[in-house]
């Protein structure tokens, strides 16, 4: 049974008015926010105390990612759509800051039913306006001034939260990814920076001068929780504090929260890098030795990284009385390292720092110190030359033998023969496929439109091991799709599927949750979850992929590609409503609840259309029967088993 039990815009304490879903509802720093995406779960005992055993209380933090636009505006949350032209009102703009960030939320189960409790003390939101500590090497650089912080020690807000993580400390981890599409800058702003190397970075991190913000929020007026959103260099200090020229260097971060202690501040651990982060997952916590983060960064032709922290884990620090200070101990000192994938099914940790001299002595880019590599870790990566993604997205442990799945969801500059001068890539060994699929009646995508699982196995010394092995453990595609070059891992049509995005291991059942956030099997399918038992590392065999070129022959790629899944080893577990993604998944720690997160259902609805449901292209979940108004809203689902067991048993 599939069961509604948050949604955009329900409330969060008693004196919130209902949810009107009509785009003329306020309040909304007490409201769930939209586009909800990764989520963790965090007891409660029955007198409302951390738990990691209970299961029928406990918090959900739920991560805002964005919302549902065109020209710039929300317009399911605005009356009339919203205002498409700049500059935009001040109050449209004050719903859009709020509606970003996180959320925590209690629920509970009464009987057999879960719900939300709406005036649970325990609530709380974190929007664009929220006071965020900045940690680790960023504290205090050069890098982090701003006139909001001239000491660079804090910024505001978490934004375009996509994936999570659960520290072994019980803190919850949220990850940055799309942040640098907020900001705006001038079109004279390279010139205005003397050409210095901050323009080299923001070109990196996809803000050349001229680019314009999603959604225009910095044309709010003169009050500084609009100017923020103008990372243009306008002021005349030498340092930055008395502009937003350095704002973005505050954006892209993992950043730890207490969802047990709202009064506490969010901390952006600055040593995991600033990228398109996904989600933070950790290696198994070993007693005496220290810890290890993987992440992933989603975009094309990215990289995928690992922190290991300097401190050894301490049992004790699994039940601390702050968390945020554990948090500090673990995740403020350590070694930053990019991935790099060989075609003999080897792998190296390449090390992020000033003693790597390839980082220091790169020609693209001066670094300055760790905090520099640590704020323009893309920069680092090339320097090193790590193996370039087909978009890495969340990646999870499989507790059952600690190995590493990496969703890398598609990537369409994959070419046989690259365009010269492009962002084009030829295919490699752990990135190996160019296919062209066709979707509808005729349109061709062409790369890797369907995107692919990747595992590693660390070798010796666990979590600091700076070698590894690794394979694929599935490539996504359509069942239909030919055996031997496309459809590799021979994926029937109740498994097959497109772009992996979410990925989780459930600590209790060992089921790797997989989640798709598609738009290139969507003329068949909407976005769908399975449920996966893995086997390891090296189970299947090395396959060798021939491509043929114009010119210099064909081109042969070795890759290797994990056993063929059986029938009941992958399976198809629910498929979501018409525009969605499906993304986030929590559980009890008995496996018997299942939180699941509907993304932006009925997105492709046109703005134009806003006063009229029946052009709505969804309008779930009122379709199901929860709430008011016709507008499709993002939400949190929870799934139990009939008779009461654990899901998937
Ligand atoms: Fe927010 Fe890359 O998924
Ligand atoms: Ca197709
Ligand atoms: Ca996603």
């Amino acid at each position: 049974t599939a069961t509604i039990l948050y949604a955009l815009g329900d409330p969060l304490r008693a004196a919130t008015a209902d949810f009107k879903n009509d785009g003329t509802d306020i309040d909304w720093d007490n409201r769930a926010g939209d586009h909800h995406d990764g989520m963790e779960w965090f007891g409660l005992s029955s007198t409302g105390t951390p738990s990691v055993t209970a299961v029928d209380r406990g918090l959900l933090a739920v991560n805002h990612e964005a919302t549902t636009d065109e020209t710039r505006a929300s317009f399911f949350i605005h009356a009339d759509g919203g205002t498409a032209t700049l500059p935009r009102p001040a109050a449209e703009i004050d719903k859009e800051l709020a509606i970003h960030g996180i959320s925590v939320v209690e629920v509970k189960k009464t009987g057999s039913s879960w719900a939300y409790v709406k005036d649970s003390a325990f609530n709380f939101r974190v929007t664009q306006n929220t006071e965020i500590e900045l940690s680790g090497p960023l504290r205090g650089n050069a890098l982090a001034i701003t006139k909001f912080s001239p000491t660079g020690t804090s910024t505001r807000g978490t934004l375009n939260n996509c994936g999570t993580g659960k520290t072994p400390w019980g803190s919850f981890l949220t990850g940055e990814e799309n942040w640098f599409g907020y900001f705006f800058r001038a079109g004279n702003d390279d010139t205005v920076r003397g050409n210095d190397k901050s323009v080299i970075a923001l070109k990196r991190y996809g803000r050349a001068a001229g680019a314009a913000s999603r959604h225009g929020w910095e044309s709010g007026g003169a009050d500084d929780r609009f100017m923020r959103w103008n990372n243009s260099k306008s002021g005349v200090s030498v340092d930055g504090s008395d502009d937003y020229r350095n704002e973005m260097n505050a954006q892209g971060y993992i950043v730890e929260f207490d969802p047990y202690t709202k009064t506490k501040k969010g901390v952006k651990r600055s040593y995991l890098g600033r990228f398109a982060h996904e989600s933070a997952a950790f290696g198994k916590p070993v007693a005496g030795q220290p810890l290890a983060v993987y992440m992933g960064d989603d975009a094309r032709n990215e990289y995928i990284y690992k922190f290991v922290s300097a401190a050894n884990w301490a049992e004790a620090d699994a039940n601390p009385s702050d968390r945020i200070a554990t948090g500090s101990k673990y995740l403020d000192q350590g070694k930053l390292y990019v991935a790099k994938f060989n075609a003999d099914g080897s792998g190296q940790w390449v090390e992020l720092s000033m003693s790597n001299t390839a980082v220091r002595d790169y020609a693209g880019y001066p670094f300055a110190d760790q905090a520099d590599i640590c704020v323009n870790t893309r920069l680092a990566g090339d320097a090193v030359g790590a193996t370039k993604m087909d978009r890495p997205e969340w990646c999870s442990v499989n507790p059952k033998n600690g190995e590493v799945y990496f969703a890398l969801t598609n990537n369409s500059n994959r070419r046989v023969e690259p365009a010269a001068g492009g962002s084009q890539l030829a295919p490699d060994s752990a990135n190996p496929r160019v296919y062209t699929d066709i979707k509808g009646a005729s349109s061709s995508q062409v790369g890797n439109p369907n995107g692919h699982i990747l595992r590693l196995k660390e070798g010796t010394g666990g979590n600091t091991a700076t070698t590894f092995t690794w394979d694929i453990y599935v490539f996504a595609a359509e069942a239909s799709a030919a055996t031997g070059t496309v459809n590799l891992s021979n994926l029937t049509g109740d498994q097959d599927m497109s772009s992996p995005d979410g990925l989780v291991f459930s600590p209790s059942t060992g089921i790797c949750w997989i989640q798709t956030d598609d738009g290139a099997y969507t003329d068949v399918t909407n976005c769908m979850m399975l449920a996966a038992l893995p086997g390891q590392v090296g189970d299947g065999a090395k396959k060798t992929l021939s491509y043929s070129r114009s010119t210099g022959g064909a081109l042969t790629v070795d890759t290797y590609v994990g056993k063929t899944p059986a029938a009941n080893e992958l399976k198809r577990f629910l498929v979501g409503p018409k525009d969605c993604e499906i993304t986030g998944v929590a559980e009890t720690p008995d496996g018997k609840a299942l939180f699941i997160n509907i993304q932006h259902p009925g997105e492709g609805t046109a703005m134009a259309n806003i006063g009229d449901p029946a052009k709505y292209t969804s309008q779930w979940p009122s379709n199901a029967g929860y709430g008011a108004g016709k507008r499709p809203r993002s939400a949190t689902i929870v799934i139990t088993k009939n008779d009461g067991d654990v899901i998937g048993r």
